[in-house]
């Protein structure tokens, strides 16, 4: 394996322990080295210290000999070289004619964890020094471009290298075991499917927010936003798992076929949904804590969005008019990623429900992904005594419930995926632009007109008002969950 970046955050962070989980649980071939690449000096011996520092912030001390901390680092090497620059890849061939004994092996794993500006690059390197074999495989962190012609661009690039079958977008979401249970709940239960549509469901929530500023990122992330970071891969592929048709086998091209036919139904963005229906806002300050204009490098004057809410519809016969409202923010009262799926109203109110809002029904379906990943179903019940108040109860399912082995680390799992050649949790080419296709406008707005609103929400709010009237418009309403999620019985709401 070869790691683009390997001084970097992404790999002391996560691609080392999740490296590490699967060496540890002898998950990783017998023979394999990983080699770091980067501009920063270090030889081999110096790398490892690197690491070996790096590791005890995830391996406590009492472990290390247990888990044969140095059996691991001492499969690791480094190559100080500039992937930018074509002359260092003859080094990274020989490098690797070394390692495997002499002769050519190209059973490669590529992982580019560096700034995006290098993704189009590499791969370009790699072909030119004849490192793109048929067995070799490319890991590409995201963003996989910046909008809908950067994305077919880097897909130009990517495809005049290797197949599509050797390309790993990766999305860590996607590698989470509660969004891959979202799958199973759907497709393994009977109970769900047959209400999972127009019919029965009133509308759709996906939340994913966090109770965090930008905090060192600032340069990065003034140039990108909350658009490009969450919604157009994170929150997208979330809806698609919540609305797609069961794949007719679970295999890597049935599964993404249909993620694709989803982004492919989005209804297309009206100058009214431009205007009325996404709500943008940036976060100032409160208390004590900096506004985003405050943040070291960001500009006083940003319009940054570190907030966007908007209502999705999908044109397709299972879904045309329920409305699916997606929000993500910096700098919210608590962190949380849900999917909450509203069921209709009785058509006939007989019990006077005392949770039973102007908007929402009795029944909701909550999917928490995280923080204490779990399921609720909430529905009425009489309240016990003289006459008929009901009252909304809920039953829960906490996934730590399930026993044994311990929810494992979503990067461990997408390495040993690609390592096995299984591609199903990573984005294929025509989803990345389909995604795009759909975002594009948005940011096209954003940029054409600058008195497009950007509305502020002190830190520690749940986002503009304007989202809240952004819903209840449609007779719907936001559901925001407890501040302190730590225990798995918090499915509370505010
Ligand atoms: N950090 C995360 O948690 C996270 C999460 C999801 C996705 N990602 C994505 O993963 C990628 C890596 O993230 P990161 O946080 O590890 O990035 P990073 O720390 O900024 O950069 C990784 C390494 O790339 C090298 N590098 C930086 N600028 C370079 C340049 N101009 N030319 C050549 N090499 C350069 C540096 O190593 P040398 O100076 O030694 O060359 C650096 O250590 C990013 O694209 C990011 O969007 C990161």
């Amino acid at each position: 394996m070869v790691i683009f970046g390997a001084s970097g955050d992404l790999t002391k962070r996560k691609l080392v322990p999740a490296l590490y989980e699967l060496y540890a649980e002898n998950r990783l071939p017998q023979e394999f080295s990983v080699i770091g690449i980067g501009r920063t000096a270090y030889d081999d011996e110096a790398f490892r210290n690197y690491i070996s520092k790096q590791t005890e912030k995830f391996i406590s001390s009492s472990d290390h000999e247990k888990t044969n901390i140095d059996g691991f680092i001492s499969h690791l090497y480094y190559l100080a070289m500039d992937p930018a620059k074509a002359d260092g890849y003859s080094l990274l061939d020989s490098r690797l004619k070394e390692l495997a004994g002499g002769g050519q092996s190209d059973h490669l794993l590529y992982y580019l964890a560096t700034p995006p500006s290098l993704y189009g690059v590499i791969p370009v390197h790699l072909k030119e020094a004849g490192l793109n074999g048929p067995h070799t495989r490319i890991i590409v962190e995201k963003p996989f471009g910046y909008d809908l012609e950067s994305a077919r661009a880097l897909n130009a690039v990517y495809s005049s290298a290797f197949e599509e079958r050797q390309i790993y977008r990766i999305d860590h979401f996607l590698g989470k075991e509660t969004a891959q249970n979202i799958l199973a709940l759907r497709f393994a239960n009977g109970i769900f499917e047959p209400l999972w549509n127009r019919n029965y469901i009133d509308y759709v929530e996906v939340t994913a927010v966090e109770n965090l500023g930008i905090e060192q990122r600032g340069g990065f992330y003034d140039g990108t936003g909350a658009l490009r970071d969450m919604v157009q891969n994170h929150l997208i592929q979330l809806v698609a798992l919540t609305a797609m048709e069961p794949p007719a086998v679970f295999n890597a091209d049935s599964f993404r076929n249909e993620v694709v036919k989803v982004y492919e139904s989005l209804a297309p963005l009206t100058e009214e949904d431009l205007n009325e229906h996404i709500v943008r806002g940036q976060y100032t300050a409160a208390g004590n804590k900096k506004g985003y204009r405050e943040e070291s490098n960001i500009p006083a004057n940003s319009r940054t969005e570190t907030y966007i809410a908007m209502k999705l519809g999908i044109d397709n016969w299972r879904w045309s008019g329920v409305p699916f409202y997606i929000r993500t923010g910096k700098q919210m009262p608590t962190k949380v990623t849900e999917i909450v799926v509203h069921f209709k109203k009785t058509p006939h109110q007989m019990f006077r429900g005392k949770e039973e809002t102007q908007y929402s029904s009795m029944n909701k379906l909550i999917l928490r992904l995280q923080p204490n990943e779990g399921i609720v179903l909430k529905f009425g019940m009489k309240v016990p005594g003289p006459g008929f108040d009901v009252k909304q109860v809920m039953m829960d399912f906490s996934y730590k419930e399930l026993g044994g082995a311990p929810v494992g680390d979503a990067y461990a799992r997408l390495i040993e995926d690609c390592i096995q050649g299984d591609p199903t949790l990573f984005t294929r080419s025509d989803a990345v632009e389909a995604s795009w296709k759909f975002f594009d406008p948005i940011l096209q707005y954003w940029k054409e007109r600058d008195d497009a609103p950007l509305y502020g929400y002190p830190v520690g709010t749940w986002g503009p008002l304007e989202s809240e009237a952004m819903m209840n418009e449609h007779g719907a309403e936001w559901t925001n969950p407890c501040k302190n999620l730590t225990n798995t019985d918090e499915y509370c709401e505010l």
